[in-house]
């Protein structure tokens, strides 16, 4: 069988390796189905060419061993096709534990990096690109080598995706809501990282690198970049500029109070006014800050007011970030 990097751009994420070999398996199957078809229809056209036909034997009518035959070997196929690909696209889509984080933005039209862990963002327009070669930098997303990521994406306006070939993901980014992928990089270089989801007039210049480095310079670069930025933007103080704190607690027992105590809220069920339950993961509670009726918790009044308009992506990301950690060692890392 052909090796896959003739068809394909080398494969350096593990979580992925997979992938290839089931593209593979799909496509002989194809090939050797359609090869299968055209040959009994050319052998057909063939016997029972009109001019020649002198067959005198009743028609069959059908055929009981083939007809099961065509039903349950498909099946099975598609059987093998489905399961490899579960295993494949949970693995990509469940981040592994300790997990180091980042958090992609797209945005008309460029990327924003975010590595809370080191309080650091990397933006990656052409300007920002072009500026990190000129000083030897590694371009645009920057990971380590050998290091299992959780990459979760959210956009500040339109629909993007991000495109990593070399890595085989393609995750939108999706307005109002985080998606999560995890991969671990396994070979040091530089990859074409695209936006793949048609995003207005200049949706072909989102485009940029992922760079993997040793964790080494992966440290290095980190520490450099804290030095020159002013750091991110700090969840506890948008929270209490923005008066969560009139009606939330945060401390550990904190008392409810008009709204429910936020202490350990994260990796929680929450049982809600109208009888069902929630699983308090980072998209519930960026809803409950947006659209705060939209999911009331039990035992509350629909009473908080929404806070969209008022905080900016940043803002938002930032509180989600404070509000997940509350109670949490390991800051919700998931
Ligand atoms: Cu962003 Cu296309």
């Amino acid at each position: 069988m052909f090796k896959n990097e003739f068809w394909f751009p080398e494969s350096v994420n593990s979580m992925a390796s997979g992938i290839d070999d089931l593209f593979m398996f799909i496509l002989w199957v194809s090939v050797i189905s359609m090869g299968l078809i055209l040959g009994v229809m050319a052998w057909f056209a063939y016997k029972y060419r009109a001019g020649n036909y002198t067959n005198t034997e009743p028609f069959t009518t059908h055929h009981f061993k083939l007809e099961l035959a065509w039903t349950v070997i498909p099946t099975i196929i598609l059987m093998i096709i489905w399961y490899w690909g579960t295993v494949d696209y949970v693995a990509m889509s469940v981040p592994k534990k300790d997990s180091m984080e980042i958090r992609v933005t797209g945005q008309k039209w460029f990327w924003t990096f975010d590595y809370p862990d080191h309080g650091v963002r990397l933006r990656a327009t052409p300007e920002t690109d072009e500026q990190r070669r000129l000083d030897n930098q590694p371009v645009g997303l920057v990971v380590p080598i050998d290091t299992p990521v959780k990459l979760v994406g959210s956009s500040v306006d339109v629909l993007h995706s991000v495109y990593i070939p070399a890595f085989r993901l393609k995750k939108d980014v999706v307005p109002e809501r985080y998606t999560v992928t995890a991969f671990i990089a396994t070979e040091e270089g530089e990859y074409d990282l695209f936006c793949t989801e048609y995003c207005g007039t200049k949706h072909s210049g989102m485009i940029t690198k992922a760079t993997v480095v040793s964790k080494e310079a992966f440290e290095k670069l980190m520490e450099a970049e804290k030095q020159k930025q002013s750091g991110p933007v700090d969840g506890a103080t948008v929270f209490a500029s923005s008066g969560c704190a009139g009606c939330h607690t945060v401390a550990p027992g904190g008392a409810s109070g008009v709204g429910p105590a936020l202490h350990g809220l994260y990796g929680r069920q929450e049982n809600l006014n109208d009888g069902s339950s929630v699983l308090a993961d980072e998209n519930y509670i960026r809803e409950s800050i947006m659209k705060p009726l939209a999911k009331v918790v039990q035992g509350y009044s629909p009473v908080m007011p929404s806070y969209s308009g008022q905080l900016s992506e940043d803002e938002l990301n930032a509180v989600v970030l404070y509000i997940r950690g509350l109670g949490r060692d390991d800051g919700g890392a998931l």
